[in-house]
């Protein structure tokens, strides 16, 4: 059990909670569709946020629900919370691409100012992100390692999962320990994210900055969140084969406080215990 303060919001009642065989200190929450683990990331991640983070957001189309799902609950708030949360945010996303900013589309600044920033009326540099079009992208990558250790380190680390089992941008493979690094994408990850590009693989840059897995694995929580069929079976491998670096995630094994939020389709493949 994640030994996380303040304690996290209930269970709704679309939400159990399995028993990982392997691994019994992760918490396993298990949604039957998107909406529940949806809701839940959100809750989740409010939570964090408006304990003063920093918390680590990530970026692909596993999370345009929770960011959905996060609108619509601050929508719920009283004006006094909301700008509450507003003036105490503090997060910094994984990872962007090298070579495009924010008047890009398919960047993850545009992707988070049109996901939280714009609808929120986040003030700028509450939502951090490496900066894509930097001079140097090694010393971009160095410098937002260490700004994220300023920050004190992440509180609460949101993380999607790569077909190919990256975590971030932290491609296979990938040692236990890697820090904030500018590296080169695999081809099959510029093929799983070529939609933001028209469809094309090619289109997608090459190079992106990544926090690495030393400032994911220091995080005082990790909530991975996994949806879809098609993840099942990499998310098995993830967490319950022995951890190794042609599987970036299945470092998360090694952290003592890992959230695993799944829907059903996700869950598929898991031995439960
Ligand atoms: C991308 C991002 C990751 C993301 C993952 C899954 O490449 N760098 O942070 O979690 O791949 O993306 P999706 O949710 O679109 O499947």
């Amino acid at each position: 059990m994640p030994r996380s303060w303040p304690p996290p919001p209930a269970l709704s009642p679309d939400l159990s909670q399995q028993p990982l065989a392997g691994l019994p200190g992760a918490t396993l929450e298990v949604a039957a569709a998107v909406d529940g683990v949806a809701e839940r990331a959100a809750g989740l991640l409010l939570q964090a946020l408006e304990a003063g983070g920093p918390v680590g957001l990530a970026t692909g189309r596993t999370m345009q629900p929770v960011y959905a799902a996060l609108r619509r609950q601050v929508a719920q708030w009283s004006e006094s919370r909301c700008q509450r949360l507003l003036s105490r945010w503090c997060s910094f996303n994984l990872d962007e691409y090298v070579g495009l900013g924010a008047a890009d589309r398919g960047s993850f600044a545009a992707e988070m100012a049109a996901a939280l920033a714009v609808p929120l009326g986040l003030a700028p540099g509450c939502l951090q992100l490496p900066d894509g079009l930097a001079a140097d992208p090694d010393v971009e990558a160095r410098r937002y390692g260490v700004a994220v250790a300023t920050a004190g380190g992440i509180a609460l680390q949101l993380l999607g999962l790569g077909s190919n089992g990256h975590v971030g941008f932290n491609e296979p493979p990938c040692p236990r320990q890697a820090p904030s690094r500018c590296l080169e994408l695999s081809p099959a990850t510029r093929h799983q994210n070529a939609a933001a590009f028209g469809a094309d693989p090619a289109a997608v840059p090459e190079r992106a900055i990544t926090l690495g897995t030393a400032e994911i694995l220091a995080a005082r929580e990790v909530l991975l969140v996994v949806t879809g069929g098609a993840k099942a079976e990499i998310l098995r491998r993830s967490l319950q084969e022995s951890p190794e670096p042609g599987v970036p995630a299945s470092w998360l094994q090694t952290h003592p406080c890992l959230r695993v939020l799944v829907d059903a389709d996700a869950a598929s493949a898991l031995r439960l215990s």
